[in-house]
């Protein structure tokens, strides 16, 4: 089963210009406690490198396109975000890359939870013992 999870969204708009509305537990699927967005990221730079212990996102290209590689363990999935009218679900113990940013790219991400670092694994070892044994000692 692939581990790219799309939402698309309603277009809201009309003659005037688009309008899409997110909205907690409607068309995203989470209570939504962190709303943050990556602009102006240079042509060459990657972000991302970790996975959440609790936190799950959807992230939406808002403008532009990127790349984002997800990977759970098991499996190693590419796609790219080019569309303003849908979000990527990325599950918690997901590892994320995001690659390729447009120069346009606004890459909005709505979370589940709010900044902790101690939610993060940013080592992929560690992530893999993590996903493969259920701990990382
Ligand atoms: P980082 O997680 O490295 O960003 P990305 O995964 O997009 O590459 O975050 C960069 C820095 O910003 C890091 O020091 C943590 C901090 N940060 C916050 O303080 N609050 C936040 O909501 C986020 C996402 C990051």
């Amino acid at each position: 089963m692939s581990i790219v999870k799309k939402v698309k969204f309603e277009n809201l708009g009309d003659l005037r210009g688009d309008l899409i509305s997110l909205e907690q537990f409607k068309n995203i699927p989470f209570e939504i406690k962190r709303v943050y967005y990556l602009a102006n990221t240079k042509k060459r730079e990657s972000r991302g490198f970790h996975a959440h212990k609790k936190l799950k996102q959807v992230l939406i290209a808002v403008s532009g396109r990127c790349k984002v590689i997800l990977d759970d363990g098991c499996q190693r999935e590419e796609v790219i975000l080019d569309s303003f009218q849908e979000g990527l679900l990325i599950e918690s113990f997901v590892w994320r890359e995001m690659h390729d940013f447009s120069e346009n790219c606004v890459l909005l991400v709505i979370a589940s939870e709010h900044y902790d670092e101690d939610d993060y694994l940013r080592n992929y070892e560690e992530f893999m013992k993590v996903v493969k044994n259920g701990t990382n000692t």
